[in-house]
């Protein structure tokens, strides 16, 4: 086939993919839909409370120094001869779900886990044998432990994904789809210290005043078709991608999306609403912990000579731009690119 046939069947392929109802693509996933979800797309900003119960303490920031750096191999090489202007993961693999799949890790610093998990999945699509599917963010946030880090104060996404390789993942959606083995649980609400806050229109119940971290049930949700035990998918231990913007893209177009942790501030919240791609300007970090938060990047690109990463949050669809947002590229804004981490399925 030639290349230009090629590129038009990609294209429609991913286009195809884009009108999928966010339904549609349950029943696809090995994952039963059986509830409806919210898809409207508001562009309200998170109440500054809100905004500061999602991130996690800063000292989950930095790579730990345990974590191997990835020896640069012959094929990422290779990849760094290929790297092109911009690069969308939802189109290089359209059949991968999961990539462009926001998540919402509600009120709780469990972003590590969340981008974890929704990376793993990724990655466990795109490297056959495997297929679309959606990994449990709750399986690692309430079994990890400390080793992992805090629960909903924050953990490392490196140890997450080492989890993954020693205990596996069972399978498991967001709180409001409540599919697969273990969904979710923590919920998505709107309410807190007497106060509305995201998505303000009452969609979500009340908040409780404290998050708690779920209970580690090592046992699939009822009715689910299989097993605990049976539902575990292994990876490989994870590794730190070199703090290099051309590592990182060649990482991402031989293996797909990766994990990256970044320091937050204030001005992060409604970015979009100034500006389209995020560079810190003004305003500091508010929690006692300290701000920190973990997102995957999925791609990068330029637009007015600025060049970025294209990243997935997990505050739901109705943050940022769809759940997505872009920040700028190639000068390690808020330790981006120093603390990128991932890691492959098992073979
Ligand atoms: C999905 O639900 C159908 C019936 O509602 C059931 O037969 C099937 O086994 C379920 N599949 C999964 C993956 O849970
Ligand atoms: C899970 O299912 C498998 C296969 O049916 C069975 O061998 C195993 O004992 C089950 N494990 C548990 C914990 O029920």
């Amino acid at each position: 086939m030639n290349t230009f046939l090629l590129v038009v069947l990609v294209f429609s392929i991913s286009i195809a993919a884009e009108e999928l109802s966010r339904k549609e693509l349950l029943s696809l996933l090995n994952v039963n839909a059986s509830r409806s979800v919210d898809e409207s797309r508001n562009e309200e900003q998170l109440s500054p409370d809100s905004f500061t119960d999602m991130l996690m303490d800063a000292k989950f920031i930095k790579v730990p120094e345990d974590t191997p750096i990835l020896k640069i191999q012959r094929t990422n090489f290779l990849m760094a001869t290929k790297i092109r202007e911009s690069f969308d993961a939802r189109r290089e693999w359209p059949k991968c779900w999961s990539i462009g799949w926001i998540r919402q890790q509600s009120r709780c610093g469990s972003c590590w886990a969340v981008a974890a998990a929704s990376m793993a999945s990724d990655r466990m699509c795109i490297n056959a044998p495997y297929y679309p599917m959606m990994l449990s963010s709750e399986d690692l946030l309430s079994c990890c432990g400390s080793y992992c880090g805090n629960g909903c104060s924050g953990g490392w996404p490196d140890k997450a994904l080492n989890w993954w390789a020693t205990n596996g993942l069972v399978t498991g959606t967001d709180y409001s789809d409540h599919q697969g083995c273990r969904p979710y649980t923590v919920p998505t609400c709107s309410w807190h210290n007497g106060v509305y806050s995201f998505p303000y229109d009452g969609t979500y119940r009340a908040c409780p005043e404290t998050f708690s971290v779920p209970q580690c049930y090592q046992q699939c949700q009822n009715g689910y078709f299989r097993n605990y035990t049976q539902d575990k998918y292994y990876g490989q231990p994870a590794y730190h991608v070199r703090p290099d913007v051309s590592a990182i893209q060649a990482e991402i177009l031989e293996h797909g999306p990766v994990v990256a942790t970044f320091t937050v501030y204030e001005d992060f919240n409604n970015f979009y609403k100034r500006e389209p791609i995020y560079q810190h300007r003004s305003g500091g970090c508010k929690r006692p912990g300290g701000c920190g938060h973990v997102v995957k990047i999925i791609g990068w690109g330029v637009e007015n000579q600025i060049p970025y990463w294209l990243c997935a949050n997990s505050w739901g669809t109705q943050w940022g731009d769809g759940g997505f947002f872009r920040i700028r590229r190639g000068t390690n804004e808020c330790g981006i690119e120093a603390n990128v981490v991932a890691a492959m399925p098992r073979k």
